[in-house]
């Protein structure tokens, strides 16, 4: 077990309570005129009472390794609603990156922007594995393709259908069948040594966490799009693999291949790269349907 956080609150406290309002465990609580401390073992580590305190007042020992100033930057540059939506419609799934391999260092700023996402619990347990350079993507790609060509044999041959029927999967066959089109494109351009399914990309970044935290799906998804929308501001591009999560759960043999940590499931996979071409312009989308809910009571 973990031992408990060390929290001080120091004479220059000034009692406005934000902590008490911002605290996500109640640790903080007003006591006549002064802040206590309580429930310490279930300080997940967030760090918001740092963040919120006017004064710095707070000490956490766990969160403060060298001083506020370095590890807690002040907030106070704020984009504007405008820019904000700019950076947000200017992501783009990229269907075809440049030759160019992408340097550890870019690397390691992509992953920057997954480290700020937030997480279920603050468990902050999402692992990336990087696939660096076209040639281990290409040996990921073979046997994804590998994997394909055994999905489409399982859902076209009439016996195999007809297991599927009899244990009960035939929804799920069925919704295979539907996209067989898309599998069959992947095999046949593969073939031709075009790349469809990584769009040529130079890395991948595999997003995976502990099956048994509270939320990995979730937290492996949010560092995803995280590191989706930062990626054009270092001017690279990053898309989201659907199909080498579902390889991944379909094929033991990519499984193998890609050889996660023990109980690690794969929840996202982003190929990332150069761009070969820029967007013009953004793309339009209809307006979401908005349902603004009243209570029948
Ligand atoms: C869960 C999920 C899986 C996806 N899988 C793939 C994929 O395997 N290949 C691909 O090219 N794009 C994939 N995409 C990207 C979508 O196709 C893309 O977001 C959509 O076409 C809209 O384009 P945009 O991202 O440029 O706005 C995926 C997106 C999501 C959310």
């Amino acid at each position: 077990m973990r031992s408990l956080p060390i929290i001080k609150i120091d004479k220059t406290c000034i009692k406005c309570n934000k902590c008490v309002d911002i605290c996500p465990r109640y640790i903080f609580f007003p006591s006549k005129n002064e802040i206590k401390l309580r429930n310490l073992e279930t300080c997940n580590d967030c760090g918001h009472c740092i963040a919120i305190c006017p004064v710095d007042a707070i000490y956490h020992n766990r969160l403060i390794k060298d001083s506020v100033e370095a590890e807690y930057p002040l907030a106070n540059e704020h984009f504007n609603y405008d820019q904000t939506l700019m950076l947000i419609r200017q992501r783009r799934s990229i269907r075809y990156f440049s030759d160019k391999t992408l340097s550890k260092e870019q690397i390691l700023r992509l992953i920057q922007f997954g480290r700020y996402a937030p997480t279920g619990h603050n468990a902050r347990k999402v692992n990336y594995t990087i696939v660096m350079g076209r040639e281990k993507v290409v040996t990921i790609l073979s046997e994804v393709i590998e994997a394909f060509k055994k999905i489409r044999e399982q859902v076209t041959k009439p016996i195999l259908r007809f297991l599927a029927l009899l244990i009960g999967k035939r929804k799920k066959v069925e919704k295979v069948r539907r996209s067989l089109y898309r599998l069959n494109s992947h095999i046949t351009y593969w073939e031709a040594k075009i790349d469809k399914v990584f769009h040529n990309a130079s890395s991948l970044i595999l997003i995976h966490a502990d099956e048994n935290m509270p939320s990995p799906f979730e937290d492996c998804v949010i560092a995803a799009e995280n590191i989706m929308l930062g990626a054009q501001s270092i001017e690279l591009g990053a898309t989201y693999i659907g199909y080498l999560v579902k390889a991944w759960e379909h094929s033991k043999d990519v499984r193998e291949l890609i050889n996660l940590p023990i109980n690690h499931s794969l929840y996202a996979v982003l190929a990332v790269g150069k761009l070969k071409h820029n967007f013009k312009r953004v793309v339009s989308r209809p307006e979401p349907k908005l349902i603004y809910w009243n209570s029948k009571t």
